[in-house]
């Protein structure tokens, strides 16, 4: 069956003119899964694929039996609850795990094995992550993106093994998340008459009121999620041992927000069309304080991302509300005016039970006292975060940036290459963190920025199938680094994930469908 399969393939290959070397699940070996466990060891006989999901599972949570599989290797709290031992046998498939979310894994495991080959090889596979956070994060603010395809992207993030979906929800081209309190946010600054976000970029319309619609003119582009889309998505990623990190941008990469609420901006300007918010007037906190209050409602994550990234601060020289609060807080100048505004929302998150993530420029002026820092613009800032006791996630534009091209025929990305290899070679323990700051690396993130990207298959074709490296740096154990072996994986999991209908770019023969 799997050589009448296998010749079928070769037969349209060919007729098709199709490149020769053509990722395909044919190469796959016994336990090529993505991310590559600990342990996989061989038993004797096999299953096919097609039967593995009714076998009967044998599932035992005890953190006792799973110990004595770990063989005294000594784990920290959440690798033991991701941890699992799995065996695959002819008739039956044992399961042993500490917790709920080992179970999960194991599950991904076993779907994995069976989804690229005809037949499972009977096996054993211990397992656990080596890094909590293992992230991607999606930006919807530029384009928008439908529930339906952020539920896609969460499912192949579940069989990656990865937990933690950072959701760039605002910025200045489209906010999409409903806020009762502030109804124009979606009204009106979900929808752009101009749906290709440089022509609208270039249109300058932002500064005369113009670069939004109200909702329901005909031809506007855009959307956003309503609290019943944001609890379906957070059922279905909860279901998924998934977290979902929800962005407020503060106080850079507001145009949207100084469109539908003009007034929280500073009230003379000197640079007109900076879009950052002003934080010296009392107002601005009590917006962004009853906005993150329905956020808070809306997202059980125990973080809360801020943003704090590029904010221009010319106004702030010369806006009398802002230089009113740089000298009554006794600051010294506006990189200190940002920071009290963070740490001014950190309290206030602290207040109800969250904790705020914020982009590397959150250090400048003094870091709030527990913020986590994620870390873009290279890897210093994580660095710097760490040398003063913080936790940090790693995103270094030039290893993580899914937006960047794979090579130089890929459609429409940003130049500078961040292809498929450069993104595995990424180490999260950065040279210079020590063995007793190592904790402090919560674990890396892939970041795709939709600037260029409007449509679902783009993305797509963006994502995969780098996301496969950032799942396995996040997962696998530093010894299993191995590029070549990872390649092969990595193009018969495309394979497959093309079967499963996802667009995944074909980083070999640099090719794309749409
Ligand atoms: C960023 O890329 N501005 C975080
Ligand atoms: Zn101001």
């Amino acid at each position: 069956m799997r050589r009448l399969y296998y010749l079928l393939v070769c037969a349209l290959a060919l007729s098709c003119g199709a490149p020769k070397d053509k990722d395909t699940a044919q190469g796959a070996q016994p336990g090529d899964i993505i991310p590559a466990p600990v342990e996989y060891a061989l038993t004797s006989g096999s299953v096919e694929s097609a039967k593995v999901a009714q076998l009967p599972q044998k599932v035992k949570i005890s953190e006792k039996a799973l110990s004595k599989r770990l063989n005294g290797k000594e784990l920290t709290d959440w690798q033991l609850k991701g941890a699992y031992w799995l065996e695959v046998g002819k008739k039956t498939v044992k399961i042993e795990a500490a917790d709920e979310e080992g179970v999960f894994y194991a599950r991904q495991s076993l779907k994995m094995l069976a989804a690229l080959d005809s037949t499972v090889t009977c096996c054993t596979i211990l397992d656990w992550p080596r890094f909590q956070y293992r992230g991607l994060m999606l930006d919807v603010s530029r384009n928008f993106q439908d529930k339906e395809f952020v539920k896609k992207q969460l499912e192949m993030m579940a069989l990656l093994k990865m937990n933690r979906f950072h959701f760039h929800l605002v910025d200045n081209p489209g906010w999409r998340l409903q806020i009762d309190a502030y109804p124009r946010l979606t009204q009106f600054t979900a929808w752009r008459p101009i749906p290709d976000f440089w022509e609208w970029e270039d249109s300058g319309g932002d500064v005369s009121g113009g670069a939004f619609v109200e909702e329901g003119t005909p031809g506007a582009y855009g959307g956003y999620y309503s609290k019943e889309d944001i609890a379906e998505l957070l059922a279905f990623a909860a279901e998924r041992q998934i977290e979902v990190i929800p962005e407020i941008e503060m106080p850079g990469h507001n145009y949207e927000t100084r469109a539908a609420y003009p007034e929280l901006v500073c009230s003379l300007m000197k640079a007109p069309d900076d879009w950052e918010l002003c934080p010296g007037k009392e107002s601005t906190y009590e917006f962004l304080e009853n906005v993150l209050l329905e956020v808070f409602e809306m997202f059980p994550s125990p973080y809360i991302h801020i943003g704090g990234d590029e904010a221009g601060k010319r106004n702030w020289e010369l806006c009398p509300d802002c230089q009113a609060r740089i000298k009554a807080e006794g600051l010294q100048n506006v990189e200190e005016l940002q920071s009290y505004m963070i740490k001014r929302m950190e309290r206030f998150a602290h207040e109800h039970g969250k904790r705020i993530i914020g982009w590397d420029e959150i250090l400048e002026g003094g870091l709030a006292p527990d913020a986590t820092v994620m870390s873009w613009r290279g890897t210093e800032g994580g660095l710097k975060a760490i040398a003063q006791g913080h936790d940090v996630i790693f995103t270094p534009s030039r290893y993580c940036y899914l937006d960047h091209q794979q090579d130089s025929l890929q459609y429409k990305p940003v130049s500078s290459p961040v292809p498929l290899e450069k993104v595995y070679s990424f180490e999260p323990l950065v040279e210079g963190i020590s063995e007793a700051d190592v904790h402090h690396v919560l674990g890396l993130q892939g970041s795709l920025w939709t600037e260029w990207v409007h449509e679902a298959w783009h993305a797509e074709i963006m994502l995969y199938p780098r996301a496969f490296a950032i799942a396995e740096v996040g997962w696998s154990q530093a010894d299993k680094k191995n590029y070549p072996d990872f390649e092969r994986r990595a193009r018969a999991w495309s394979a497959v994930a093309r079967q499963m209908g996802y667009n995944v770019y074909d980083s070999k023969n640099k090719q794309y469908t749409k």
